[in-house]
């Protein structure tokens, strides 16, 4: 099939590539000329697993190319992605300004029978108003649907190429039997339903599991009051089949591109329908709180971190992503700063993206260890696998009292951290 993707960002450039290498013809169209001269030259402008090699082995077969005309971009195509951001307006719905300049600048280029997929994430109901947009711009017949997205950044292109289910929103037929053709290679799970209940689905999944992780995060509170164990409480439950031992992240609360906003557009959608007592609203007041809560005790702990030095491990919001929106250190560090500390900051990937967003007087080291150097407290942010086997006795010579290794990942335990002359303190334990 012929396919424009509008928005190569994160969801654009997998997309593209995975539909590309399918044997689709597509046109991946942004109108950041940088991305796309950077996109023509095989480069990904962000660090995401075997993109790089998917990006250059599609553009070799002709199956992909990438424009910011959207005569050219769109002229030809059968089916049309909007992938555009969707940031939160300032009242915390979703800002859709992004996606209604896309679908006025595709509209006039639109072929006759063309289905205008919406893939980013938005409230139920923006269907209608991208409609009105076209109706406004061509005399086309063309169809909408809903095709929401959830591949997450780090494993993006597998959960791309090989995802749990295609959740697929269409309001006829022939859309539908398109788009379970075009699906079909990825997966046979296709779920077929109204756009507006495809896209309630995406929101009800990202609010799910941000839900999941505050819950485990307030268990953890309870554990540090009464001396349970976390960990050993997540196994526990873990062996009930309808709770499942998957997805317990206990730690300083969700963030990257997605949860923050989508929490808090369905809060803000609850509460514009006076439903006040919702709990997303809760959730996100919850999530929005707990790193500063969590600071406090930190700073108690370590007898205060004026005057000392603080190395901070992790500066993605994930690990094998170098994506830094609502990544804990753009909380943590300008804490640390407020507070009297130095700070020393390293990430295999994120450094870069993360120096214009942070103080000028963070310093910044490659190496795990230099940075650890002369630290009295260590804060692991982020569980890249490069962290998660620390020689402990080698950071014991290098830190000076008290010695304090703050593990907001659990990745360690107290036995190892003692045995090595560490002083440990993780989440919930
Ligand atoms: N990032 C994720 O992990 C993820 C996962 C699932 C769903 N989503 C959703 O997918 C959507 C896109 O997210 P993303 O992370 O890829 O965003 P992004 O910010 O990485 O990329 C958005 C792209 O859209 C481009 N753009 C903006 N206006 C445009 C226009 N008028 N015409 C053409 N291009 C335009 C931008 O230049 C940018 O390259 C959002 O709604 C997001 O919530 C994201």
């Amino acid at each position: 099939m012929k396919i424009a993707c509008i928005g190569t960002g994160f969801v654009g450039v997998v997309t593209s590539a995975v539909f590309a290498k399918l044997g689709n013809q597509v046109v991946g169209l942004d109108i950041d000329e940088k991305k796309i001269d950077l996109l023509r030259q095989g480069i990904v402008p962000f660090f995401e697993p075997q993109l790089s090699e998917l990006l250059v082995e599609t553009q070799k077969t002709g199956n992909l190319t990438f424009t910011t005309d959207y005569s050219q971009g769109i002229k030809d195509s059968d089916i049309v992605m909007i992938m555009v951001g969707t940031p939160s307006a300032p009242d915390g719905q979703a800002d859709l300004k992004y996606v209604f300049a896309a679908t006025e600048s595709l509209a006039p280029h639109l072929k006759d029978g063309a289905i205008v997929i919406v893939k980013s994430t938005v409230p139920p109901g923006t269907n209608a108003k991208v409609r009105e947009i076209i109706k406004a711009n061509t005399s086309v017949n063309f169809e909408m649907a809903s095709v929401p997205e959830f591949l997450k950044e780090g494993t993006a292109v597998e959960d791309t190429l090989r995802p749990d289910r295609a959740v697929i929103g269409v309001e006829s037929d022939r859309a539908r039997d398109i788009l379970v053709e075009l699906h079909k290679p990825l997966t046979s799970n296709v779920v077929i339903m109204k756009p507006e209940s495809a896209q309630m689905c995406k929101y009800a999944a990202n609010n799910y599991l941000a839900t999941r992780i505050t819950f485990i995060n307030q268990i953890s509170d309870l554990c540090e009051a009464n001396g349970a164990d976390i960990q050993e409480v997540i196994k526990g439950i873990g062996q009930d089949k309808r709770i499942g031992a998957h997805y317990w992240y206990p730690g300083l609360g969700y963030g990257g591109s997605c949860f923050p906003k989508d929490v808090k557009e369905i809060a803000a959608y609850a509460k514009s329908i006076n439903e006040n007592e919702s709990l997303f609203i809760k959730i996100d007041d919850l999530n929005s709180k707990r790193i500063g809560r969590l600071m406090a005790g930190y700073d108690k702990l370590a007898g205060g971190f004026a005057g000392k030095t603080v190395a901070v491990l992790g500066l993605s919001f994930k690990p094998n992503t170098n994506d830094t929106r609502v990544a804990p250190c753009l909380e943590v560090i300008p804490w640390l700063l407020d507070h009297g500390a130095t700070v020393k900051a390293t990430d295999p990937k994120a450094i870069e993206e993360i120096k214009p967003l942070l103080p000028t007087k963070v310093q910044y080291l490659n190496d795990v260890y230099e940075t650890i150097k002369g630290a009295s407290v260590v804060i692991l942010l982020v569980e890249w696998d490069e962290y998660k086997t620390l020689d402990l006795s080698k950071i014991n010579s290098l830190m000076s009292e008290p010695k304090y290794f703050i593990d907001t990942r659990n990745q360690y335990n107290a036995s190892s951290m003692e045995t090595a002359g560490l002083k440990y303190k993780g989440v919930g334990r």
